[in-house]
């Protein structure tokens, strides 16, 4: 596959989460199944192409809980994937993730773009490419890409707009921006005092994905930018009609549609900023200035 994909290299990967195994709104060229030095990655990686008036533009998918949901969050092999992803020529991940809302307004059905993060993984996931022979420190500031995050914002806000299958069609999803993700281990859900906290702590969304994924795409000096799909309400709201799977079930699913849409929708419009350097830039060069060992 090597040479055919690199004449035409995809410059935008994407990762779906839970509800989002595969992009069946494309064209699938080919399917490759790359091997990393950490391993494979969750899923095979699906080419995909779109038709624009500019000529087919190709895209990589990768499901990050593997094509049929059996990787749990923890054992999601993410130095694979961003390396799998990067080795294709992939400048600029755009990631789906489920997530539960800690707050009133996002409700079940709504898409928000995060602008930040408060790790609560456990450290138990491999999360960096510096191993013991070379020591480096990522800027992690700004947990997402600057310029692939402001540049998507509108374009999914514009896709939210078109989208046909509204969970309730008189009312359509919204679209929260610059808002803080919590990362948690899992894969159990949080206990209500552990939710009261992270509102505390000005938390807006919570999963359990985000992080190592985001941290070694910065390492990768790969543009990432996560658009979240809201599922439920975890476990802070006492005064909610309890959620039924039924429910859960078809929010996931709407959610899904409403992922593909957006990815189809996006697309051309990322490609192309990445082509023509108006994204993914700094992302480029972001780790020169973070290697202790001298090199
Ligand atoms: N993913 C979807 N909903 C979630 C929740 N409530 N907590 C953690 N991860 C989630």
């Amino acid at each position: 596959f090597h040479s055919a994909i690199m004449e035409n290299p995809p410059l935008v990967g994407i990762i779906g989460g839970s509800g989002l195994y595969k992009l069946d709104n494309l064209h699938i060229e080919r399917t490759v199944n790359p091997i990393t030095p950490w391993g494979p990655p969750s899923s095979p990686i699906s080419i995909a192409s779109l038709d624009t008036p500019k000529g087919p533009i190709k895209l990589a998918f990768l499901a990050r809980h593997g094509p049929h949901h059996n990787i749990p969050p923890s054992a999601v092999p993410a130095r694979a994937n961003i390396a799998a992803l990067k080795h294709l020529g992939v400048k600029a991940i755009v990631g789906f993730s489920a997530v539960g809302s800690l707050r009133e307004e996002i409700r079940p059905g709504d898409i928000i773009i995060p602008d930040q993060i408060i790790d609560r993984t456990k450290g138990i996931r491999p999360s960096t490419y510096f191993d013991t022979t070379m020591v480096g420190h990522a800027m992690f500031g700004e947990p997402f890409d600057v310029e692939l995050r402001e540049f998507i914002v509108p374009l999914v806000k514009e896709a939210i707009n078109t989208f046909p299958d509204h969970i309730n069609p008189s009312d359509e999803p919204r679209l929260h921006d610059k808002k803080t993700l919590v990362v948690m281990e899992g894969p159990q859900f949080s206990t209500r005092a552990e939710s009261n906290m992270y509102r505390q702590w000005g938390g807006d969304i919570i999963n359990m994905s985000a992080v190592p994924e985001s941290k070694l795409a910065r390492e990768a000096e790969l543009a990432y930018a996560l658009v979240c799909t809201s599922t439920d309400y975890d476990a802070w709201r006492t005064d909610a009609a309890p959620v039924t799977v039924e429910e859960v079930l078809k929010t996931l699913k709407t959610n899904a549609s409403l992922s593909k849409h957006i990815t189809a929708s996006i697309l051309a419009a990322v490609h192309e900023a990445v082509e023509s350097k108006q994204v993914a830039t700094q992302a480029e060069g972001a780790m020169k200035f973070s290697l202790m060992t001298p090199h």
